[in-house]
Protein backbone atom coordinates (compact mmCIF):
# COMPACT_ATOMS: atom_id res chain seq x y z
CA UNK A 1 0.00 0.00 0.00
CA UNK A 2 1.70 3.84 -0.83
CA UNK A 3 0.07 6.99 -0.87
CA UNK A 4 -1.12 8.35 -3.66
CA UNK A 5 -2.03 11.95 -3.04
CA UNK A 6 -1.14 13.70 0.33
CA UNK A 7 -3.07 15.63 2.43
CA UNK A 8 -1.33 18.66 1.49
CA UNK A 9 -2.05 17.82 -2.14
CA UNK A 10 -5.69 17.26 -1.26
CA UNK A 11 -5.56 20.51 0.29
CA UNK A 12 -4.04 21.82 -3.15
CA UNK A 13 -6.28 20.36 -5.15
CA UNK A 14 -9.55 21.47 -3.22
CA UNK A 15 -8.25 24.91 -3.47
CA UNK A 16 -8.17 24.99 -7.15
CA UNK A 17 -11.38 23.45 -7.58
CA UNK A 18 -12.76 26.28 -5.00
CA UNK A 19 -11.48 29.05 -7.45
CA UNK A 20 -12.42 27.43 -10.56
CA UNK A 21 -16.14 26.94 -8.90
CA UNK A 22 -15.78 30.69 -7.43
CA UNK A 23 -15.42 31.84 -11.00
CA UNK A 24 -18.20 29.99 -12.55
CA UNK A 25 -20.61 30.38 -9.69
CA UNK A 26 -19.61 34.19 -8.91
CA UNK A 27 -23.48 36.16 -8.32
CA UNK A 28 -25.59 33.01 -8.67
CA UNK A 29 -27.39 31.14 -5.87
CA UNK A 30 -25.62 27.99 -5.49
CA UNK A 31 -26.39 24.78 -3.62
CA UNK A 32 -24.20 21.66 -3.18
CA UNK A 33 -25.72 18.20 -2.72
CA UNK A 34 -22.99 15.66 -1.96
CA UNK A 35 -23.25 11.82 -2.22
CA UNK A 36 -23.04 10.28 1.67
CA UNK A 37 -20.94 8.91 2.84
CA UNK A 38 -18.13 8.64 0.89
CA UNK A 39 -18.16 13.45 -0.23
CA UNK A 40 -18.38 14.05 3.18
CA UNK A 41 -14.72 14.78 3.91
CA UNK A 42 -14.46 16.54 0.68
CA UNK A 43 -17.61 18.77 1.08
CA UNK A 44 -16.43 19.82 4.55
CA UNK A 45 -12.95 21.05 3.30
CA UNK A 46 -14.54 21.94 -0.27
CA UNK A 47 -17.34 24.77 1.59
CA UNK A 48 -14.78 26.08 3.71
CA UNK A 49 -12.45 27.00 1.16
CA UNK A 50 -15.00 28.50 -0.88
CA UNK A 51 -15.04 32.71 -0.69
CA UNK A 52 -18.83 32.65 -1.81
CA UNK A 53 -22.29 32.13 -0.65
CA UNK A 54 -22.91 28.65 -0.59
CA UNK A 55 -25.66 26.37 0.48
CA UNK A 56 -25.34 22.61 1.23
CA UNK A 57 -27.23 19.13 1.42
CA UNK A 58 -26.23 15.41 1.48
CA UNK A 59 -28.03 13.07 -0.39
CA UNK A 60 -28.36 9.14 0.53
CA UNK A 61 -28.18 7.02 -2.68
CA UNK A 62 -28.56 3.50 -3.06
CA UNK A 63 -27.15 1.92 -6.11
CA UNK A 64 -28.59 -1.75 -6.68
CA UNK A 65 -25.97 -3.54 -9.23
CA UNK A 66 -27.67 -6.99 -8.84
CA UNK A 67 -28.26 -9.94 -11.57
CA UNK A 68 -31.46 -8.76 -12.97
CA UNK A 69 -30.05 -5.63 -14.32
CA UNK A 70 -27.98 -5.07 -16.85
CA UNK A 71 -24.53 -4.97 -15.95
CA UNK A 72 -23.74 -1.64 -14.80
CA UNK A 73 -27.20 0.02 -14.49
CA UNK A 74 -28.06 1.67 -11.54
CA UNK A 75 -30.88 2.20 -9.89
CA UNK A 76 -31.01 5.55 -7.72
CA UNK A 77 -33.55 6.07 -4.36
CA UNK A 78 -33.63 9.48 -3.03
CA UNK A 79 -35.29 9.77 0.11
CA UNK A 80 -35.72 13.31 0.69
CA UNK A 81 -35.17 15.93 -2.41
CA UNK A 82 -32.89 19.00 -1.68
CA UNK A 83 -34.55 22.23 -1.93
CA UNK A 84 -32.59 22.91 -5.28
CA UNK A 85 -35.85 24.99 -7.31
CA UNK A 86 -33.96 28.44 -8.86
CA UNK A 87 -30.90 27.35 -8.01
CA UNK A 88 -27.66 26.61 -9.28
CA UNK A 89 -26.81 23.08 -8.25
CA UNK A 90 -23.46 21.00 -7.99
CA UNK A 91 -23.24 17.32 -7.34
CA UNK A 92 -20.29 16.27 -5.25
CA UNK A 93 -19.36 12.56 -5.34
CA UNK A 94 -15.75 11.06 -3.77
CA UNK A 95 -14.71 9.26 -7.14
CA UNK A 96 -16.35 8.70 -10.70
CA UNK A 97 -14.98 5.37 -11.55
CA UNK A 98 -17.72 3.71 -14.35
CA UNK A 99 -20.02 7.23 -13.97
CA UNK A 100 -23.35 4.66 -13.34
CA UNK A 101 -23.85 5.93 -10.12
CA UNK A 102 -23.07 10.07 -10.88
CA UNK A 103 -25.04 9.86 -14.44
CA UNK A 104 -28.25 8.33 -12.62
CA UNK A 105 -28.10 11.13 -10.03
CA UNK A 106 -27.58 13.50 -12.31
CA UNK A 107 -31.08 12.61 -14.55
CA UNK A 108 -32.69 12.33 -11.66
CA UNK A 109 -31.70 16.08 -10.75
CA UNK A 110 -32.94 17.60 -14.08
CA UNK A 111 -36.48 17.25 -12.38
CA UNK A 112 -35.71 19.08 -9.28
CA UNK A 113 -36.04 22.48 -10.44
CA UNK A 114 -32.85 23.74 -10.30
CA UNK A 115 -31.35 26.25 -12.64
CA UNK A 116 -28.97 24.30 -13.41
CA UNK A 117 -27.02 20.75 -12.59
CA UNK A 118 -23.22 20.27 -12.96
CA UNK A 119 -21.39 17.46 -11.35
CA UNK A 120 -17.47 17.66 -9.26
CA UNK A 121 -16.05 14.91 -8.17
CA UNK A 122 -12.47 14.57 -6.09
CA UNK A 123 -10.94 11.23 -8.45
CA UNK A 124 -11.83 10.73 -11.77
CA UNK A 125 -10.81 7.31 -13.24
CA UNK A 126 -10.79 7.85 -16.64
CA UNK A 127 -9.98 4.75 -17.71
CA UNK A 128 -13.02 3.11 -16.59
CA UNK A 129 -15.46 5.24 -17.39
CA UNK A 130 -18.27 5.04 -19.66
CA UNK A 131 -17.53 6.16 -23.03
CA UNK A 132 -19.07 9.84 -23.20
CA UNK A 133 -19.69 10.99 -19.60
CA UNK A 134 -17.10 12.64 -17.84
CA UNK A 135 -17.68 15.15 -14.76
CA UNK A 136 -17.74 18.79 -15.19
CA UNK A 137 -14.68 19.14 -12.75
CA UNK A 138 -12.39 16.91 -10.65
CA UNK A 139 -9.27 17.59 -8.29
CA UNK A 140 -7.65 14.35 -9.91
CA UNK A 141 -7.14 11.62 -12.18
CA UNK A 142 -6.22 8.66 -11.00
CA UNK A 143 -4.95 5.42 -12.47
CA UNK A 144 -7.16 2.45 -12.49
CA UNK A 145 -6.33 1.01 -8.76
CA UNK A 146 -8.21 0.71 -5.59
CA UNK A 147 -8.27 3.65 -3.36
CA UNK A 148 -8.94 4.24 0.23
CA UNK A 149 -9.10 7.43 2.78
CA UNK A 150 -10.48 10.76 2.94
CA UNK A 151 -13.72 9.55 2.76
CA UNK A 152 -13.52 6.65 0.81
CA UNK A 153 -14.03 2.90 1.98
CA UNK A 154 -13.17 -0.84 1.34
CA UNK A 155 -15.77 -2.55 3.37
CA UNK A 156 -16.80 0.68 5.40
CA UNK A 157 -13.29 1.06 6.51
CA UNK A 158 -10.37 3.51 6.18
CA UNK A 159 -12.70 6.61 5.77
CA UNK A 160 -10.98 8.75 8.56
CA UNK A 161 -7.37 8.57 6.96
CA UNK A 162 -6.70 12.18 5.77
CA UNK A 163 -4.95 11.16 2.57
CA UNK A 164 -5.48 8.72 -0.56
CA UNK A 165 -3.75 5.11 -0.24
CA UNK A 166 -3.55 2.79 -2.59
CA UNK A 167 -5.24 -0.29 -1.48
CA UNK A 168 -3.32 -4.16 -1.88
CA UNK A 169 -6.87 -5.62 -2.01
CA UNK A 170 -5.36 -9.09 -0.58
CA UNK A 171 -3.75 -7.26 2.17
CA UNK A 172 -6.78 -5.74 3.16
CA UNK A 173 -8.82 -9.33 3.54
CA UNK A 174 -5.99 -10.38 5.57
CA UNK A 175 -6.55 -7.78 7.85
CA UNK A 176 -10.56 -8.65 8.06
CA UNK A 177 -11.56 -9.48 11.29
CA UNK A 178 -9.30 -7.07 13.37
CA UNK A 179 -10.43 -3.88 11.55
CA UNK A 180 -9.68 -1.30 13.89
CA UNK A 181 -6.06 -2.73 14.70
CA UNK A 182 -5.56 -2.69 10.84
CA UNK A 183 -6.62 0.75 10.30
CA UNK A 184 -4.09 2.31 12.87
CA UNK A 185 -1.32 0.21 11.80
CA UNK A 186 -1.85 1.33 8.23
CA UNK A 187 -2.52 5.04 9.31
CA UNK A 188 0.99 4.75 11.18
CA UNK A 189 2.66 3.54 8.18
CA UNK A 190 0.85 5.61 5.26
CA UNK A 191 2.61 8.55 7.46
CA UNK A 192 5.95 7.94 7.18
P1 LIG B 1 -19.52 4.37 -10.36
O1 LIG B 1 -21.01 4.41 -10.25
O2 LIG B 1 -19.05 3.14 -11.08
O3 LIG B 1 -18.91 5.63 -10.92
O4 LIG B 1 -18.97 4.14 -8.91
C1 LIG B 1 -18.86 5.12 -8.00
C2 LIG B 1 -18.75 4.52 -6.60
O5 LIG B 1 -17.96 3.31 -6.60
C3 LIG B 1 -18.03 5.47 -5.69
O6 LIG B 1 -18.91 6.40 -5.10
C4 LIG B 1 -17.40 4.52 -4.69
O7 LIG B 1 -18.32 4.20 -3.68
C5 LIG B 1 -17.14 3.26 -5.46
N1 LIG B 1 -15.71 3.16 -5.88
C6 LIG B 1 -15.24 3.13 -7.15
N2 LIG B 1 -13.90 3.04 -7.16
C7 LIG B 1 -13.51 3.03 -5.87
C8 LIG B 1 -12.20 2.95 -5.22
O8 LIG B 1 -11.12 2.88 -5.83
N3 LIG B 1 -12.22 2.96 -3.86
C9 LIG B 1 -13.35 3.03 -3.13
N4 LIG B 1 -14.58 3.11 -3.67
C10 LIG B 1 -14.65 3.10 -5.05
MG1 LIG C 1 -19.06 5.12 -2.17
Amino acid sequence: MRTLISTEELRTGIAGLARRLEAHYQGQPLTIVALLNGSLLFLADLVRELRIPVEYDTLRVSAYRGEATTAGEVRVEVGQVPAVRGRHLLLLDDILDTGATLQAVGQLALGWGALSVRTAVLLWKPDRTRAGFRPDDYVRQIPDVFVVGYGLDYNLQYRQLPQIVELDLSAAEAGQGRSEEHTSELQSRVDI
